[in-house]
């Protein structure tokens, strides 16, 4: 087909497809550092009473920017050990951002414990578009994006059936806050204790979102997240079935706070649980 006679959707998937071939080329070589260092002796950091740092994340970051700045020269980046700390939605937005956590886990990591990804996203026009979360540990390369579906090891996924919160597999975390702040999500983990199947804290929100995106949960909920978590799982849980909002059922914002992801079908009744007077 000659150039230019494509549809604009068309277009838009042909030109965004190469971006999201380089986003998991970078997840990929980013994971395969980490699961090098994974086994040997880790030199951690803290940057808060529970919040930890090690020389993998930041390995891991040096690669991912120098491989986005080298590929994509005119985009803007926030990752998160170059970041200083909690972001403000910018303003003015870049047209193309990207967020990157070089590895989400970090505490799982530090511990040996085998549960931690890599996780690249690209806002446009302060959207998520597209993004790729790699889990080294399993070999398992989550991807997609608005209009490129949302795929696991290039197999198409979609987020699971269960209609019934009472039947529903769901995961949290908690923020690093928690023994400071009251919002600290405990009140939300007790009450959906009662409620639910049952309840995983797996220690990576990309993770947790990749899950609920190919149906091996139903639904995650926390607070506090930070957009490096969720920008690239917030681009393709759409395309594999699934919602993902805020607190109240509204437009899911990565800058915001809240977070509630579920392969729609309990997605009301999460909101119910989470702001009983939303409902
Ligand atoms: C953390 C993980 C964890 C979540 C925390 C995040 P980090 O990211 O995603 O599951 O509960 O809120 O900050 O610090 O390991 O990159
Ligand atoms: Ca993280
Ligand atoms: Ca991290």
């Amino acid at each position: 087909m000659p150039f230019g006679d494509e549809s604009p959707a068309a277009s838009e998937k042909s030109n965004l497809a190469p971006v999201l071939a380089e986003a998991i080329d970078i997840a990929r070589e980013a994971g395969g550092l980490l699961r090098d260092l994974f086994p040997k002796p880790r030199d951690v950091g803290f940057k808060g009473k529970i919040n930890l740092v090690t020389d993998a994340d930041r390995a891991a970051e040096e690669l991912i920017l120098g491989r986005i700045s080298r590929a994509f020269p005119g985009h803007a980046v926030l990752a998160e050990e170059s970041s200083g700390g909690r972001i403000p939605r910018p303003d003015p937005m870049p047209r193309h951002l990207w967020l990157v956590d070089p590895l989400d886990g970090t505490t799982n990591y530090a511990h040996g414990l085998p549960i931690y990804a890599v996780s690249i996203g690209l806002l446009i026009e302060g959207a998520p578009a597209l993004g790729a979360v790699y889990d080294p540990s399993r070999d398992e390369l989550f991807h997609g994006g608005v209009g490129l579906g949302a795929y696991l090891n290039d197999r198409p996924v979609r987020v699971s059936a269960e209609a019934d919160l009472e039947r529903s597999i769901l995961a949290t975390g908690f923020p690093y806050d928690l023994r400071v702040s009251a919002d600290n999500n405990l009140e939300h983990f007790t009450r959906f204790s009662y409620v639910t199947q049952a309840i995983r804290r797996l220690g990576s929100a990309a993770l947790d979102l990749c899950y609920v995106a190919c149906g091996r949960l139903d639904g995650f909920w926390e607070i506090k997240l930070h957009p490096w978590d969720t920008a690239a799982a917030a681009a393709f849980i759409p395309e594999a079935g699934g919602r993902i909002t805020d607190y109240t059922g509204g437009p899911f914002d990565v800058f915001g706070l809240e977070t509630v992801a579920s392969n729609g079908l309990i997605h009301g009744a999460l909101i119910r649980v989470i702001s009983p007077a939303e409902s």
